[in-house]
């Protein structure tokens, strides 16, 4: 299959209307179209059609027991997918939509089994990306969408990305420039009767107890979990964001860290080994491999650049990488929650 790559003016969504067209023609054809959105690049398809559905899931390589989220590209289109929108969903909606949010419900059974993963929840969302907006309404559909990466590895923030994991696999990618946020949506199950934290993203734990002060966090967010235990979202049960280096964090003080990253460095001097550090410490270490992910004091763009630094040390073919930890407490949540992933959990706590 042959990929056709059209750039779009992120500004001035007015401009590329042909270009929304084709895509829509695609999706409406039973097709698969990349598409950017404020946290990650999608893998759209129709949600409503299961065998267009069932694409993305071998696109992908990605197990059909995960399942999607649906994008709405207004409010007034979630009515038709869900039932029992309750008082909390309701407030959480007014307060992060459109936005890097993601909310589970219960389905309606317009919802086929492909996007649900054969659940009776549906995940849905409102991106406030122009470009994911402008393409959702053209489809006139709601897009299931996964990450638009191979299955296990970082998720896209760039088209070229995308075009890596993707090229000849799907019909469509629209070019839209880098996402803002870098990181995929916060996902809070409102099905029940208590809020509870899936996934972390930038709508941020902080911010969801002002709307939401009783919601619970499902264990998987916090670490890994026992053998036998079930994560609520079920894509977090498997490995993920893993460049082919073996990948280990280091977290204390930012002298502790610098110290006991360069004497790591000097155990693996004979492997191609690359630090992933921060604009504070990058001048301390002792090799030339240092990728500079953002500012301490500016977290969001550590957030930002995370996936991209990890996609480039397989770039760099780095076989070790160690990678500065980060506070748990804000953005640092879903920061870290990716790191430990593709750390397989290997940290290294020096306070
Ligand atoms: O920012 C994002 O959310 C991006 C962009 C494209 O919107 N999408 C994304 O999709 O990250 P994906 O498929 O990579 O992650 C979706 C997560 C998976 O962990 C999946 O298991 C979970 O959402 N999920 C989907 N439907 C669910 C449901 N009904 N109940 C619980 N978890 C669900
Ligand atoms: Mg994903």
């Amino acid at each position: 299959m042959k990929t056709t790559i059209l750039t779009v003016d992120p500004t001035n969504t007015q401009l590329n209307n042909e270009i929304y067209a084709k895509a829509a023609e695609v999706i409406n054809t039973g097709g698969l179209v990349a598409f950017p959105t404020e946290t990650v690049y999608g893998l759209g398809a129709n949600a409503l059609d299961g065998t267009a559905v069932k694409k993305i899931y071998e696109a992908k390589g990605r197990p059909s027991d995960n399942p999607l989220i649906a994008h709405i590209s207004d409010i007034s289109e979630l009515y038709a997918l869900v039932k029992d929108i309750s008082p909390v969903a309701q407030k959480l909606m007014k307060a992060f939509w459109p936005g890097p949010m993601t909310l589970v419900f219960k389905k309606k059974d317009i919802i086929p089994k492909e996007t649900s993963g054969g659940l009776d929840t549906v995940a849905v969302r409102f991106p406030e990306n122009r470009v994911a907006q402008h393409f959702i309404a053209a489809c006139g559909v709601p897009i299931a969408a996964p990450s638009a990466n191979t299955s296990g590895k970082p998720s896209p923030t760039r088209a070229s990305h995308v075009e890596f994991d993707l090229d000849g696999k799907i019909d469509m990618i629209i070019d839209g420039g880098h996402c803002e946020f870098g990181l995929e949506s916060t996902i809070v199950d409102v099905s029940g009767d208590v809020p509870c934290l899936l996934r972390p993203g930038s709508v941020t734990l902080e911010m969801l107890k002002e709307i939401a002060p009783d919601i619970t966090v499902d264990k998987a967010v916090l670490g890994k979990l026992n053998e036998g235990e079930r994560p609520k979202a079920p894509g977090m049960k498997y490995t993920h964001y893993s460049p082919d280096a073996n990948v280990t964090i280091v977290r204390g003080s930012v002298d502790k860290t610098v110290k006991e990253i360069n004497s790591l460095l000097e155990e693996h001097k004979n492997e191609n080994c690359g630090v992933i550090a921060t604009e504070e410490t990058k001048d301390g270490y002792n090799t030339k491999n240092v990728l500079v992910i953002g500012s301490r004091k500016h977290p969001e763009t550590i957030a930002a650049n995370l996936f991209k630094m990890l996609r480039k040390c397989d770039y760099y073919g780095y076989k070790v990488v160690f990678v500065e930890g980060f506070p748990e407490s804000e953005i640092g949540l879903a920061i870290m929650n990716r790191l430990k992933k593709a750390a397989g959990y290997n940290i290294i706590e020096l306070n």
